[in-house]
């Protein structure tokens, strides 16, 4: 597939969260022809305004808060590259005052939390996306083409080893890995198969050199709905013989193998499947830059994007279930088991009234995240060129 058509006028958006990966986005962002960063918000405003003079963005609007800088920056759209625990808090400020969102992964620290978001996005009808950036790999969708010619799936086997140094909320929390990377993995997997997971066991600890808090290792195995298993290790504390960041693949199946280094690498040992310098790579934008142009398209056309709030919820169910099961010593963990749970529990903490009757509302969590999402049902829809018709 080649490069997205840039629409006419670049879609103003707020940048909330200057830390190390708002900066990365406000430099993509100062070059796209599809976005224009007209604001940046965070709590900390000095940080702000320093991240907003390095990179040159002398007009952009900076603030504290969001309503307050989308206002002075006349923003159309909102790009939450927050902590995690302060991804739904600030989803639901811009989904409750119209804007779109794209929100860095993880969408939430749980289901439940991303349920919530689900129900928001039902009451406002807006679209919520998740920057899951690691699905715009050009050799990713190579190894995609290339799995898809093998038949019938057997096993997909993923391995993660990184030595990741990134002091901050990483270092603290109680599953670095699971949380803050495997999420990228696990939503990799359903991208190449389109296959969904039905229930995982993982092991999860922290190796005694680690300089996280929290477990930097697992290993897990999930069982997909076609029958086939996804066999996953990853370590953030590994200091030798390194994988890629979108980790290291092997595909076995009906009929041969194929394998991705996860950078440029992508070979088949089976008749007829290109390999190598015969892999066709295309000409697609990649990481975030690819999740900003899919978003900032559907924004224009209403079209629902890869990883709308909804779909999203699969994959955060990967990471809860590999967690539960790690803490329940290897236990089996059924994920249609913890979509329900995790809806029970959203209904307990919510605090919005509507939301409430929503959530109360729905037969099923799983029927919920199956129901029609951004795009096809009739809603405003918002151009990157004009305002909201
Ligand atoms: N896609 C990727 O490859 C990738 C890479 C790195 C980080 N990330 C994701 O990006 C997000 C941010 O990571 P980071 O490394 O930049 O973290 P960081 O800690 O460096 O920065 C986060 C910033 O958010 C601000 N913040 C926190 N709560 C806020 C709130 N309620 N309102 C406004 N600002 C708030 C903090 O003050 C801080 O400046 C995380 O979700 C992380 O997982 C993604």
């Amino acid at each position: 597939m080649d490069r997205a058509e840039a629409p006419a006028g670049r879609l103003p958006v707020v940048v909330v969260g200057a830390g190390a990966m708002g900066g990365e986005w406000l430099r993509m962002l100062a070059r796209s022809a599809f976005a224009e960063p007209v604001g940046v918000v965070d709590l900390d405003v000095d940080l702000a305004t320093r991240t907003v003079a390095s990179i040159g963005l002398t007009d952009a609007a900076v603030g504290s808060s969001l309503a307050d800088v989308v206002e002075r920056s006349g923003a159309r759209a909102v790009i939450n590259v927050t902590v995690p625990q302060a991804h739904r808090v600030v989803n639901e400020e811009a989904m409750r005052a119209g804007l779109p969102v794209l929100c860095e992964k993880p969408l939430a620290p749980t289901v439940a939390e991303a349920l919530r978001q689900v129900a928001l996005a039902d009451l406002t009808g807006g679209l919520l996306m998740a920057s899951q950036s690691r699905r715009y790999f050009r050799h990713l969708a190579a190894f995609r083409d290339a799995t898809a010619s093998l038949g019938a799936l057997g096993a997909v086997h993923a391995q993660f080893f990184h030595e990741d140094h990134e002091p901050g909320f990483r270092e603290q929390m109680a599953h670095p890995l699971l949380v803050d990377m495997s999420v990228h993995h696990f939503d990799m997997l359903r991208y190449l198969t389109a296959d969904e997971p039905v229930s995982v066991r993982c092991a999860s600890w922290n190796p005694p050199w680690s300089w996280f808090a929290g477990d930097a290792a697992a290993t897990a195995t999930f069982d997909l709905a076609s029958g086939a298993r996804f066999v996953y290790s990853g370590s953030r504390c590994t200091p030798g013989l390194q994988t890629s960041w979108n980790a290291d693949w092997h595909i076995y199946a009906e009929r041969g193998a194929a394998h991705w280094d996860g950078d440029h690498l992508v070979e088949a040992d089976a008749v007829g499947v290109a390999v190598g310098d015969g892999v066709e790579v295309g000409d697609t934008s990649e990481g975030i830059e690819g999740a900003l142009e899919e978003f900032v398209g559907a924004v224009a056309t209403g079209r629902t994007p890869q990883n709308e709030v909804r779909t999203n919820v699969m994959t955060l169910a990967m990471v809860e279930g590999a967690i539960r099961s790690s803490e329940r010593g290897d236990d089996q963990v059924v994920l249609a088991e913890l979509l329900e749970e995790s809806l029970a529990q959203a209904i307990v903490d919510e605090k919005s009234d509507d939301v409430v009757e929503l959530l109360r509302s729905w037969p099923s969590a799983a029927e919920a995240i199956a129901t029609p999402p951004w795009g096809t049902a009739p809603q405003p829809v918002l151009h990157a060129s004009g305002g909201a018709r």
